[in-house]
């Protein structure tokens, strides 16, 4: 079987933690793409470079997450090359027997625009500031800046830019608890999952 779930979305929206729930009620296999962006950022040197030669190990990294790190992604990330480099790797992760849950920023536009299941998971902006200090802390007012001012890079990018696919399903997690989105997204699934 070859199933895609897209999930798209702006910084601590919850598209990981919803990612990983699907990936695992549904035995499906997760890609973090963002891990690629960043890997490439951390890599340092000429960014085209590092894209091409990315290899599995580099997503191993364990300086990946920080605030720095998803900066230096996202400014990598608006290089036309860097993001044609790493085109093959999504599509074969996407196209693997037994299924996958992708999730990054062009999956439902770009990479996978033929997804069985396409979700754009956003929250407002303070919320998602506020969950990324409570994972990372320093002061929030500075991360709330940082994680807009990487939201208007991601969106105002001119080659795959942030923004939802014509037939996402939009999940809003502001509101919601983490089991709550889960649940929206895992029903959506479920209801295109061809019958075993
Ligand atoms: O999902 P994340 O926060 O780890 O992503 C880090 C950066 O990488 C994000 O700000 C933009 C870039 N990115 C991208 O351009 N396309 C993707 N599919 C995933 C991430």
């Amino acid at each position: 079987m070859i199933f895609t779930v897209a999930v798209d979305g702006p910084a601590a929206a919850g598209k990981g933690t919803i990612s990983k729930a699907l990936a695992r009620r549904f035995g499906l296999a997760h890609l973090d793409t963002g891990l690629l962006y960043r890997a490439v950022g951390a890599r340092g040197g000429d960014p085209v470079a590092a894209a091409r030669g990315l290899t599995p190990d580099d997503l191993a990294r364990d300086d990946l997450r920080s605030l720095e790190a998803g900066q230096a992604a996202s400014r990598v990330a608006a290089i036309p090359e860097v993001r044609a480099a790493l085109i093959a790797f999504q599509q074969d992760f996407a196209r693997r027997e037994g299924g996958a849950v992708l999730d990054g920023r062009d999956i439902g536009t770009v990479i996978c625009s033929k997804a069985e299941v396409k979700l754009f998971v956003t929250a407002r902006p303070e919320i998602r500031a506020h969950r990324r200090w409570l994972e990372l802390g320093g002061d929030e007012a500075q991360v709330l800046t940082e994680v807009i001012a990487r939201d208007e890079r991601d969106m105002n990018r001119a080659d795959a830019p942030l923004k939802p696919a014509p037939d996402a399903v939009l999940i809003d997690t502001s509101d919601l608890t983490i089991e709550a989105a889960i649940a929206r997204a895992a029903d959506l699934v479920a209801a295109r999952l061809p019958p075993a």
